[in-house]
């Protein structure tokens, strides 16, 4: 009974908020002459600051027509647009700036959830060495990353000095399918000085200096094998994948909108994902080597603590996740 009461109490204070958040917006709108996508557009800057409120703004409307606005197509933005500021009653001709900025916030939003549906697709689809593309995407891989050193054959176990497993890559391409070959050749490709730096790093086993003390009574055999102990090289490709799988959870959950909403002026693409990518290969190999892992079976904790990290970041409505590389290419609505 008493359960029954304080969920009963707790459901009208709820109403009553409603009710007075209502009232507030009713109000608002009266004195200011503005509704609330206005206000919204008036008072934050573009980019994920304004585009985050707006698509909450849109999401928890009464009006059916705002509520589906976030899920029409992106021909039909426009157009939507035009039926919002009619049902807002809204003279477009003299608010001419507020029609472009709705635009522009809904193209963002709407674009995210159509590179989701990409993405997905991506991940889903297996690599098969049927099919020609895929072999010619592989085949690149080693190109771009080993110019020097021409494959032996389609297996080999030259795949291992890139970071695969065995001597043929399609297995480890498993939990990412496509997606994961997709980064990895965008990485070789258009980051290529940083992707040959990482690969570079990743294969050297790092050595801790130890101290004089420490090796004073140590006899040279042992130092070898305790420096050789120290090695924490890890497996480029395979790590590529796994960062794949960290940058399609960030989208997935909505995290990257932070980000996406800063630097895509329009619609997110495919292109803006990969740059994620990008920059996170270069974040988790600094990362790495600041934790300083005994070997790689740490990997699952540094990865955690690097995901925490970029999760923490994306809570900042300003932050933009930007490999240096992109932030030229890049318009940026925002930094
Ligand atoms: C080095 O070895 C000697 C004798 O083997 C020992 O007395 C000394 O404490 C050792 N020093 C260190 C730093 O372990
Ligand atoms: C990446 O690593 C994490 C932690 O080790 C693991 O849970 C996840 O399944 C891995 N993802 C892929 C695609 O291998």
């Amino acid at each position: 009974m008493k359960h029954f009461l304080r969920v009963l109490a707790q459901f009208c204070v709820f109403l009553y908020c409603k009710f007075l958040w209502r009232t507030f917006k009713f109000v608002v709108r009266k004195v200011t002459g503005r509704c609330e996508l206005q206000r919204i557009c008036y008072n934050n800057k573009p980019g994920a600051r304004r585009t985050l409120k707006i698509e909450s703004s849109l999401k928890f409307s009464k009006s059916e027509l705002l509520q589906s606005a976030v899920n029409v197509h992106p021909d039909l933005v426009e157009k939507t647009i035009d039926s919002i500021m009619a049902l807002k009653k809204i003279n477009p001709d003299t608010n001419p700036q507020l029609g472009i900025s709705l635009q522009a916030s809904l193209l963002q939003i709407v674009g995210y959830r159509n590179l989701v549906v990409e993405v997905e697709k991506l991940r889903r689809e297996p690599y098969d060495c049927e099919n020609l593309e895929h072999e010619e995407m592989l085949l690149k891989l080693w190109k771009t990353l080993r110019p020097e050193s021409p494959l032996s054959g389609r297996i080999s176990k030259q795949w291992c000095e890139i970071g695969f497993q065995g001597n043929d890559p399609k297995t480890d391409f498993r939990g990412m399918g496509l997606l994961g070959l997709y980064n990895l050749l965008y990485f070789a490709e258009h980051d290529k000085a940083t992707a040959l730096q990482v690969l570079h790093d990743s294969l050297q086993p790092k050595h801790r200096t130890i101290s004089r003390g420490e090796t004073s009574n140590i006899s040279k055999i042992e130092w070898e094998k305790k420096k050789f102990d120290k090695a924490i090289g890890y497996s480029f490709a395979i790590v590529g994948i796994n960062i794949t799988d960290l940058a399609y959870s960030l989208l997935v959950s909505g995290a990257l909108k932070t980000h996406l909403y800063n630097v895509a002026p329009e619609m997110p693409s495919l292109v803006h994902f990969q740059q994620t990518f990008c920059y996170l290969m270069q974040e988790f190999h600094r990362f790495w080597i600041e934790e300083d892992p005994c070997d790689i079976m740490e990997f699952n904790r540094v990865r955690n603590r690097f995901h925490k990290k970029v999760l923490k970041q994306l809570k900042n409505p300003d932050m933009a996740l930007c490999p240096h590389f992109a932030a030229s290419d890049l318009h940026l609505v925002n930094l």
